[in-house]
């Protein structure tokens, strides 16, 4: 296994305290990278299912275990002003961006009549403006480093079912991917896509016993993605070895697309 494909580097990764996020920040940190923690909470949520199995903060498990080394900026991504105060963070604490994962993401439940308009606006404005806040901010950085971004959308980009707000934020995270690669193709900033499908993190709490088990028939290979497949996926995404790979969104999903689009 290539373990230095990020020395060097620094990565802001927006959502890293829990799941998703907490699995790039890992295996990031793993690569060589120091990896800036944006959440608003430090410790990782804990969750009657798959709640993590250590509880120390993501950026205190990468400094202890890893190559790399994890700072804590409290963020929420949603407030413009905070996206770029990580950013004036990051750059002060470390002097450089090289890769910005945009990860941050909440899902509430409910369709058209369910939801709020609060909710429609929430939803939407962590998962998709959080991701536009944080890239405005950092593409000067970016742009000087020749980095990358990576952005964490779903399968529920490209199909209906978990609701509209959600539904629309991570379509519009696919579209906003391809609108950016194509401003900063030029300047040699490559921007890219994940689509997890089920994976075992606290965002699934929400879900009965029941519905756990169709995510699962759902997904083709026999167990739920983990945090680090993901990680895997992004850790390639933001590495020379995908130099030529910009304005893609690859599935994570072990095979959930494959029979349902
Ligand atoms: P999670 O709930 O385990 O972790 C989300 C993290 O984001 C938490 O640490 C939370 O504190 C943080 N967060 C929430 N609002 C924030 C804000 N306003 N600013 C900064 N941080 C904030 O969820 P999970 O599953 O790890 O999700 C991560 C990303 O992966 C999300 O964008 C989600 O939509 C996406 N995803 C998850 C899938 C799954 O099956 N778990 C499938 C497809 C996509």
């Amino acid at each position: 296994m290539i373990a230095d494909r990020h020395a060097g580097k620094t990565a802001v990764v927006t959502g890293a305290a829990s799941g998703i996020g907490r699995g790039i920040a890992r295996r990031l940190g793993e690569e060589g990278a120091t990896v800036v923690v944006a959440d608003v909470r430090r410790s990782p949520k804990q969750a009657d299912r798959y709640g993590p199995a250590d509880d120390r903060p993501t950026d205190v498990l990468l400094s202890e275990e890893t190559a790399g080394a994890g700072h804590y900026v409290e963020t929420d991504v949603s407030d413009p002003d905070a996206a770029a105060a990580l950013v004036e963070a990051t750059v002060e604490r470390t002097g450089r961006l090289d890769v910005l994962v945009n990860n941050a993401g909440i899902h509430v439940p409910g369709d058209s009549q369910a939801l709020s308009i609060e909710e429609w606006r929430e939803v939407r404005g962590v998962n998709l403006d959080g991701a536009f806040y944080c890239a405005k901010y950092a593409i000067p950085h970016l742009r000087e480093a020749a980095g990358s971004i990576v952005n964490v959308a779903s399968v529920n980009a490209v199909e209906g079912g978990a609701g509209p707000p959600y539904a629309s934020a991570k379509g519009g995270m696919v579209n906003l991917t391809r609108d950016l690669a194509v401003e900063l193709g030029g300047a040699g900033v490559r921007v890219n896509a994940v689509c997890p499908g089920f994976v075992e993190t606290p965002i699934q709490d929400y879900l009965t016993d029941e519905e756990i088990d169709e995510q699962l028939e759902h997904t083709l290979l026999p167990r739920g993605g983990l945090p680090e497949d993901v990680g895997d996926a992004v850790v390639f995404l933001a590495s020379d070895e995908a130099e030529f790979i910009t304005g893609e969104a690859l599935f994570v999903d072990g095979g959930w697309t494959a029979h349902s689009i």
